[in-house]
C-alpha cells in the first residue's frame, strides 16, 4: 500500500492503476472501525483498487466542536488498510487540500436543512466541499458511504448528481449498511469520546429508536412515539436529544407518521463529550 499526500503525486500513482478496471473510493476522517473495514471489504468486491482517503476536514466543524479532540491514528489506521489490501492510503495535508488563498464552497440546499444541518450549520458545506474535491483528486468508478450518515449520504447523491459527477460520467456512489456493536450501538468513531459507564448507558439510544419505530408501524403518529423515544434515552444519561424526526427515506421530507414510502428515523443525542447519531428504516404501510 502507497501512502501519499500530495496531489500530483496521487495522480502519477493512480493512473496505471485504472487500466486494471474500476477504482473505488472510501472517504474517510480516520480512526477507523470495524464500519469503516466493512465499506473497504464493499469496495473490494466492487473495484479492482481501493482508495481510503484519511483528512480530518476542518471545514465541517463548527467554532465549538471537537476538530481538536477528534482522534487522529495514522500510523495504525495505515497498518489497518494496509491488511486489508488497499492500495493507495491518500492522506492530504490541509495545506495541500486548501492552500492559501483557497476560496470556493460547495452548498447544498435543501436535504441539507434541518436534523444535522440544523444543529450545526456550515457542517454539510464542509462535506460537499472535500467531498467534491476528493472526486476531482481521485476520480473514482465507485465511492462508498456508511448509511450512519443518511443526511450526509443524501447530501453527497444531491450535489453528485448536480454538478455531473455520478455515471456515466465518473462516480456511482453507494451506501453500505450501518455496523453496530453486539449490544447494538452504532460503530463510530466518536464512540472513543465514552467513558466505560457512558458506553453502558448509549445502547439506549439504538434500543428506544427500536421501540419508537415499532410503534410508528403499527399506526401510531410520530409524534409521542418520538417523544417517548426521548424522554428514555434521557432518563438512561443522556444529556439532550439535538432531534429525532421521522423523514422519508428519499426525501427527507418530514413524516407526521408512517406512509406510503419508505420512513427513516434519524436522531442526534448528546452523552458526556460525545454526540452520537444513529438513523432505522421505518416500513411504509
Ligand atoms: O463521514 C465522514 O467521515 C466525513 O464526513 C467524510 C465523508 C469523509 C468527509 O470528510
Amino acid at each position: 500500500m502507497q501512502t501519499l499526500n500530495q496531489l500530483s503525486a496521487l495522480r502519477d500513482y493512480l493512473s496505471p492503476l485504472r487500466q486494471d478496471g474500476a477504482l473505488a473510493l472510501v472517504p474517510t476522517m480516520g480512526a477507523l472501525h470495524e464500519g469503516h473495514l466493512s465499506l473497504v471489504r464493499e469496495a473490494h468486491a466492487r473495484a479492482a483498487h481501493v482508495v481510503v482517503s484519511i483528512f480530518v476536514n476542518p471545514r465541517q466543524f463548527g467554532a465549538n466542536e471537537d476538530l481538536d479532540a477528534y482522534p487522529r491514528q495514522l500510523a495504525r489506521d495505515a497498518a489497518l488498510l494496509a491488511g486489508e489490501g488497499v492500495s493507495v492510503l491518500w492522506a492530504p495535508t490541509a495545506e495541500a487540500m486548501y492552500p492559501s488563498g483557497y476560496a470556493t464552497n460547495v452548498s447544498v440546499s435543501g436535504v441539507s436543512e434541518g436534523l444535522c444541518g440544523g444543529a450545526r450549520p456550515g457542517h454539510f458545506d464542509g462535506v460537499a466541499t472535500v467531498v467534491a474535491k476528493l472526486f476531482n483528486q481521485v476520480q473514482p468508478d465507485i465511492a462508498l458511504f456508511g448509511e450512519k450518515d443518511w443526511q450526509q449520504l443524501a447530501v453527497i447523491r444531491r450535489m453528485a448528481r448536480d454538478l455531473d459527477f455520478t455515471r456515466p460520467h465518473v462516480t456511482a456512489i453507494l451506501g453500505v449498511e450501518t455496523m453496530r456493536e453486539p449490544d447494538g450501538l452504532a460503530m463510530s468513531s466518536r464512540n472513543a469520546y465514552l467513558t466505560a459507564s457512558q458506553r453502558a448507558a448509549a445502547v439506549a439510544l439504538p434500543r428506544a429508536m427500536r421501540q419508537a419505530i415499532a410503534r410508528i408501524e403499527d399506526g401510531e403518529p410520530a409524534a409521542p412515539a418520538l417523544a417517548e423515544l426521548e424522554s428514555a434515552v434521557i432518563s438512561a444519561g443522556f444529556a439532550s436529544v439535538d432531534y429525532a424526526e421521522l423523514r422519508d427515506a428519499d426525501t427527507l421530507a418530514p413524516m407526521p407518521a408512517a406512509g406510503s414510502t419508505p420512513g427513516r428515523l434519524i436522531v442526534a443525542a448528546r452523552i458526556g463529550k460525545a454526540r452520537l447519531i444513529d438513523n432505522m428504516a421505518v416500513a411504509p404501510v
